[in-house]
């Protein structure tokens, strides 16, 4: 009955109108769909105080912060916040045993005690722009696919250069819609990003890996940078001479708090959704995909831990490795769950039999959508495999699966160079530069015992998940000289390369003598790599690719279909790292049988998980001072203080730091999670159970202020009843 009830919503919902908090929406477009829903839910503001081209509005207070987070400004002079975990890599690194910023926190206490970041940027945009038509010029349906994707490609290139000569500014053209669509987007990268704050991770990490993606949630999960620029206030490389960052707009903080229903909206960079793909796809990900990889993680993690526990510095060194891995697992395995509840499967298949009943009923239809979804069927029927192998094989070279033998891999260009006469001595010394910072990255968070026991385990698991046609030689020596036995296999590895001696390495990387050299060319980790990276170039990635290609054409007409058979209903794209408003309310969930949630999370619930005695939940001296004296100064609401809430809005990874905000634009949020049970909304949205989880500004305040003492950092905010 439950079923059949959440079939019949979703069926409204999947072909009828977006619902309540769903949708990533372009910001420039605002004015013409979204705002009247918006101010009807509560906000004050127009459009064109979002997004303007022709003066300052919130998208200038917005930011990409690093490679795949949010942030946004909050102060004239360039202060800026985003997650404690969007720094976490950048804290780790100014971290040692002695002088740990991730245990202990890290506050400057003026300017000049700030920490500089040689590789962090950040990225506002200054302008977007609807280019498809310049991009599809020439372009036609019945074109080669090859000549087509040269053509675009071209006419990209070209609007790029255009809208980028003469300036210091970048560009991209982005694909909407599955390439039925395409915006310019022109950016500004600042390159002086210096660490201002962070409070220590029992705090903005507070619950760890427990209450990672779950909600009642207690993190304090916010760190605060501060972007430098030259004295023309444009972008600099390092310098001590720079000055803070003036930016055209910076968010006014509101000390008021929120309560149920109030309207929020979320200001940010979500990476990547799926909501149009069909049915197999759904299928792939929760029977094959997913289990495999969920699989191979706990093996992975595991083993991490059990060293974690044991030894302070791997702690260290593993930390945020641990925390990348462990992340996607559990949402995968709460995107299983999700689905399943909502029986997404069925639902898209409805759609799709309704679909096609509507494709049927007129042959101008049949002749472009005919047999589509009988395509998809087919090539998902091959894609599977070639998918579950790829992601598998990046499991193995890339996220933290085989570390030694990546890093031996990487020696592999040096050796390319070393035998031909093609290069010059200058090239093949930059090459032993860059391998360098390689030697010194690799062996700063490296844990021998760690990797000796990860990688016989995900031999073991790519044998057992990965299909035959993808083992190509990688087991040919382990079957004939060690009986198929993989752990002898990888002990009799570890003990002759010389890829896990840190100094031979070095010592190796210097001299590069001709003796070592045709030594080195045997090693047997880089030989297992070479075996890992021929199936994956020769057996994997051409199909893989092909057949993408593939389905990137019947996505782009599928969607356009999509959209003709349901003309009346608005449709937002697909997320792709582009700058999006969600928007939604603020308010608890039923989470499951007769458990309802509620929206807001306080300083009390910290000191109940506390009592659990799980050490996710210790809790630094300092703030147990706070709340044993109750010494909570203005930031007392009913006799405790505000912490997490959540809120309707959708969004996805690449949203964390994202501002969050009330109807008048004032920062109420830093946006850092989702709650497990409504993860899947990459895949589709419950509006039921889909929530967002923000820190309180609040909490932040009462951190900065009261835990850490850093309160003339508040003297620059701009904070409003
Ligand atoms: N789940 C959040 C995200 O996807 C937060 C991850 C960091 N926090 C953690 N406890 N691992 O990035
Ligand atoms: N923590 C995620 C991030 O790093 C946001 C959570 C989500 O996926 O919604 O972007």
């Amino acid at each position: 009955m439950i079923r059949f009830f959440t079939i019949v919503i979703l069926w409204v919902f999947v072909v009828g109108r977006a619902l309540a908090g769903e949708g990533m929406w372009i910001p420039i477009l605002l004015e013409k769909y979204n705002i009247d829903e918006m101010q009807s839910k509560g906000f004050q503001l127009t459009a064109e105080d979002i997004f303007s081209l022709n003066q300052s509005s919130m998208k200038d207070a917005v930011m990409v912060f690093g490679g795949g987070c949010t942030g946004s400004m909050i102060s004239a002079e360039g202060l800026l916040i985003t997650n404690h975990h969007c720094g976490y890599s950048v804290i780790q690194s100014h971290s040692s045993v002695t002088n740990d910023y991730l245990k202990d926190g890290f506050w400057a206490y003026s300017k000049e005690e700030e920490l500089v970041n040689p590789n962090l940027q950040v990225r506002f945009l200054k302008r977007m722009e609807d280019v498809t038509s310049r991009v599809l010029h020439g372009v036609s349906d019945d074109m080669a696919r090859s000549h087509r994707a040269n053509l675009i490609r071209r006419n990209m290139d070209k609007i790029v250069t255009e809208a980028t000569e003469g300036t210091h500014y970048t560009a991209s053209v982005e694909s909407f819609y599955h390439g039925n669509q395409y915006f310019l987007f022109v950016n500004e990268v600042f390159r002086d990003v210096r660490l201002v704050g962070a409070p220590p991770s029992s705090i903005g990490k507070y619950g760890g890996d427990t209450d990672n993606w779950m909600w009642p949630r207690h993190s304090g999960d916010f760190a605060l940078f501060r972007v430098y620029a030259d004295s023309n206030n444009q972008p600099a490389d390092y310098s001590p001479g720079n000055v803070p960052y003036q930016p055209a707009w910076h968010f006014p903080i509101s000390t008021a708090g929120v309560k149920e229903g109030d309207f929020t909206m979320v200001f940010g960079y979500p990476g990547s959704t799926s909501q149009y793909v069909p049915s197999f796809h759904l299928q792939m990900l929760t029977e094959t995909v997913y289990p495999a990889l969920i699989d191979l993680r706990t093996a992975k993690l595991n083993i991490m831990n059990h060293y974690m526990d044991n030894d302070a510095l791997v702690r260290i060194q593993y930390a945020s490795k641990n925390a990348s891995l462990s992340n996607a697992w559990k949402r995968w395995k709460g995107e299983i769950r999700g689905l399943g509840i909502l029986d997404a499967v069925a639902v898209k298949q409805m759609f799709e039999a309704d679909f096609t009943q509507w494709v049927e009923a007129h042959p101008e239809r049949y002749n472009r959508y005919g047999n589509i979804i009988d395509l998809y069927r087919d090539t998902y029927e091959s894609y599977i495999d070639y998918r579950l192998a790829r992601d598998f094989m990046m499991e193995l070279i890339g996220r933290r699966g085989l570390e030694t033998i990546r890093f031996a891999g990487s020696f592999e260009k040096l050796f390319s160079m070393y035998g031909t006469e093609n290069f010059t001595k200058e090239q093949i010394d930059a090459e032993r530069d860059k391998l360098e910072i390689e030697i010194n990255n690799h062996f700063k968070d490296f844990s021998l015992s760690i990797d000796r026991e990860i990688t016989p385990a995900a031999m073991h698991k790519y044998r057992k998940s990965v299909p035959q046609q993808f083992h190509g030689n990688i087991f040919k020596d382990i079957d004939a000289k060690y009986k198929g036995d993989v752990n002898a296999f990888m002990t009799n590895l570890f003990s002759t390369t010389i890829f896990t001696d840190e100094n031979i390495v070095r010592q190796f990387n210097s001299s590069l003598s001709k003796r070592q050299l045709r030594q080195v060319q045997n090693d047997p980790a880089l030989a297992f790599f070479r075996q890992l990276r021929d199936v994956y170039y020769n057996d994997i990635l051409p199909g893989f690719n092909r057949l993408n290609q593939t389905l990137d054409s019947l996505n782009r007409l599928y969607m356009q279909g999509i959209m003709a058979f349901d003309s009346t209903r608005v449709f937002y794209p697909d997320a792709n790292f582009t700058l999006r408003v969600a928007y939604g309310r603020v308010g608890g969930y039923l989470a499951r049988d007769a458990v309802q949630y509620q929206y807001q999370t306080t300083l009390d619930g910290i000191f109940e998980k506390f009592a659990t005695g799980n050490p996710d939940y210790a809790i630094p001296l300092r703030l147990q001072e706070l709340y044993h004296q109750r010494d909570y100064g203005n930031y007392a609401v009913n006799g405790t203080v505000p912490v997490c809430f959540v809120a309707t809005n959708h969004t996805t990874g690449g949203n964390s730091g994202s501002p969050v905000l009330n109807g008048r634009g004032e920062l109420i949020g830093v946006n850092f999670d989702r709650a497990w049970e409504g993860v899947m909304s990459d895949l589709m949205f419950n509006p039921e159970q889909c929530r967002n989880i923000s820190v309180d500004i609040r909490y932040a305040l009462f951190i900065i202020d009261k835990f850490a003492g850093a309160s003339y950092l508040l003297e620059e905010l701009n904070l409003v009843p």
